[in-house]
């Protein structure tokens, strides 16, 4: 096995010295460098341990990916904080985008960085070390596949790397949320697929006869981002010694095929995988069992069937056929209905337990999270609706509607995840300090707050003045008139992401203390349920 991966490590080695030889663009020359220097680096590793004694097979709960996993999602989710938080000044304030850097740090590079540094490093990787704890804890059986999870987490980690370090010498495929260029789609692809074994291996394993629904919830998100990444990104490389590629589809199928893909990113990786979360943690904390079973059950089979029909509402008034717009706003009003079936199911859940929230700061992140899942889900399918989306469409209502969802929604859950498994997977009582969660809270809160609200009132302020017209017909306002008024709102939003981001830090410093000194936790397996006690949580 270990000559296998030498010679594979090595092919792969020199076919990126090869690429960084006769690469066409800087981006390639330099993902082919980072290539050739992980490959190498692999390769005298697995050299040096070639004819050491194979290792005992760990036994009991594999926590150490999960460890490491907690440690890279605070990392990236900070990264991502700070570079939204700097975009948003250079927004305000154009003298940001320096002379000196560029062209690599103008606001047109650095804003697919933090798009994809939030969801897809800080979501991603909660996603997946969540779903590692939540699975492994649910089925009573370690991790499929052995080191495989340990594949997933450092190929995942590279993936991030060749995408960030992409945006910012240019390379991209011009699709929003799905940037990268084809070699790094193809990488992700190999990783994904090993994810989705873990994650399936680990179920079929199991020792408990339910499938908890926390893990339906992110099995479905596993599968369906495989299938809209595979589709989205069929595409033909122009040369196999160059970053470009040319897409498969052409025109409005190219637009359809972009935002079925776009708006599922948001149904699947940003809702159904944090759901995933919310239907364990949220019970765990609180120390009850969730609401109603048969209510999530409802709730995933109509959540995951609806929404994959509503990303015509991001075409609206385009060359997309009448219909098809039409059909996708249906269906994301309805979608309004299973949305606020989870928050309900996640909020009931507390009943006789709502006393807890005076003392718990990371119940209260959890309770604010789901609250601002039911706002951002009521907002978006009422933006659904062709006339209110001519007003919002291009504004920044739409930049408000999607922070509301992702630092109310997907941050706060993912912080209180942070908050729970730390102290856990290191072997502590609590976290260091519960009055620093005290204030990661409200600064996290107030940040939102003055983020979507500023957002709103200029949003809707633009949306009025591009309309706007005088008695003759003609528009009353011009382009930079609307820019001009937006100024003192996009200083609040900055100062809302410099609280966010501060919150952030503290968690961090939070996190740093916990684990300083603390030896890992080992979790050994139960022992196998009977018959009668089964049950299909932890
Ligand atoms: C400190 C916190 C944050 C700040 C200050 C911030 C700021 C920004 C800014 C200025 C933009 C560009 C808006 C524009 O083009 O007009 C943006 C876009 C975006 N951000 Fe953030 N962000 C933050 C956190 C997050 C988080 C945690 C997520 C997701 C989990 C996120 C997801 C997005 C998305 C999806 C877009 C693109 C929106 C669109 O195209 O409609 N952001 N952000
Ligand atoms: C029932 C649920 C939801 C519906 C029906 C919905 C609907 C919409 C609509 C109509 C837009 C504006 C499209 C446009 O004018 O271009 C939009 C944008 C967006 N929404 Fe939602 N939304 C929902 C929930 C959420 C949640 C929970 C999040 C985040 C966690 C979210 C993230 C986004 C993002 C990132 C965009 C911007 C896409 C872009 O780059 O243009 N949405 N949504």
């Amino acid at each position: 096995m270990n000559y296998f991966k030498l010679v594979i490590l090595g092919i792969v080695a020199l076919v990126a010295a090869m690429g960084m030889n006769w690469g066409h663009d800087l981006a390639y020359k330099v993902h082919a460098f980072i290539i050739m220097a992980v490959a190498a680096g692999m390769f005298f590793w697995v050299l040096r341990r070639i004819d050491e004694p194979v290792p005992v097979p760990e036994v009991g709960y594999a926590d150490g990916v999960i460890r490491a996993g907690v440690i890279a999602t605070a990392f990236w989710g900070v990264i991502g904080f700070l570079v939204g938080t700097f975009i948003a000044f250079q927004l305000a304030f154009p003298e940001l985008n320096f002379d000196w850097g560029q062209p690599f740090t103008n606001f047109g590079r650095l804003r697919p960085l933090h798009t994809s540094a939030v969801i897809f490093a800080f979501g991603g990787n909660a996603l997946i070390c969540t779903s590692f704890y939540v699975v492994q804890r649910t089925s009573a059986v370690r991790l499929f596949g052995g080191n495989l999870s340990w594949f997933v987490f450092w190929g995942y980690q590279l993936f991030i790397v060749l995408a960030a370090t992409g945006y910012l010498l240019g390379a991209t495929q011009s699709k929003e949320y799905a940037e990268p260029e084809w070699y790094t789609d193809i990488w992700l692809t190999i990783v994904w697929l090993a994810y989705l074994a873990v994650f399936f291996g680990t179920i079929v394993r199991r020792r408990e006869r339910h499938i908890y629904v926390a893990n339906w919830f992110y099995l479905s998100f596993i599968i369906t981002v495989a299938m809209l990444h595979l589709v989205n990104n069929l595409s033909i490389p122009v040369s196999f010694w160059g970053s470009k590629s040319v897409q498969l589809f052409a025109g409005v199928q190219d637009a359809m095929t972009q935002w079925w893909y776009g708006h599922n990113a948001v149904g699947f990786f940003l809702t159904a995988g944090f759901l995933g979360m919310m239907y364990y943690f949220v019970p765990k904390q609180a120390n009850r069992p969730i609401y109603s079973y048969k209510l999530s059950i409802i709730h995933f089979w109509s959540l995951i069937f609806l929404y994959i029909w509503a990303g015509p509402h991001h075409l609206h008034y385009t060359a997309l056929p009448d219909w098809a717009a039409t059909l996708g706003m249906v269906f994301s009003i309805v979608l309004w209905m299973p949305s606020w079936g989870g928050m309900i199911n996640g909020l009931m859940t507390l009943q006789g337990a709502w006393d807890k929230l005076r003392t718990d700061p990371i119940l209260r992140m959890f309770v604010i999270s789901l609250g601002f899942y039911g706002m951002s889900t009521f907002e978006g399918p009422m933006m659904s609706i062709r006339a209110v989306n001519s007003l919002s469409h291009y504004t920044d209502w739409t930049i408000g509607h999607v922070h509301s969802g992702a630092l109310g929604w997907n941050g706060m859950i993912t912080f209180g995840a942070l908050y729970f498994l730390t102290p856990k997977l290191w072997g502590r009582e609590q976290m260091y300090s519960m009055p620093a969660i005290n204030w990661h809270f409200w600064l996290a809160t107030i940040g939102i707050v003055l983020y979507a609200s500023s957002m709103w009132v200029t949003g809707i302020m633009e949306g009025l003045m591009w309309r706007e017209v005088d008695d003759q017909g003609f528009l009353v306002n011009s382009f930079a008139d609307t820019v001009a008024a937006k100024f003192p709102m996009y200083v609040v939003r900055g100062l809302g992401g410099v609280l966010y981001l501060s919150g952030g830090l503290i968690m961090v410093w939070n996190m740093w203390m916990t684990i300083r000194g603390a030896k890992p936790a080992t979790t050994s397996l139960p022992a196998p349920p009977s018959p009668s006690n089964a049950t299909p949580a932890e």
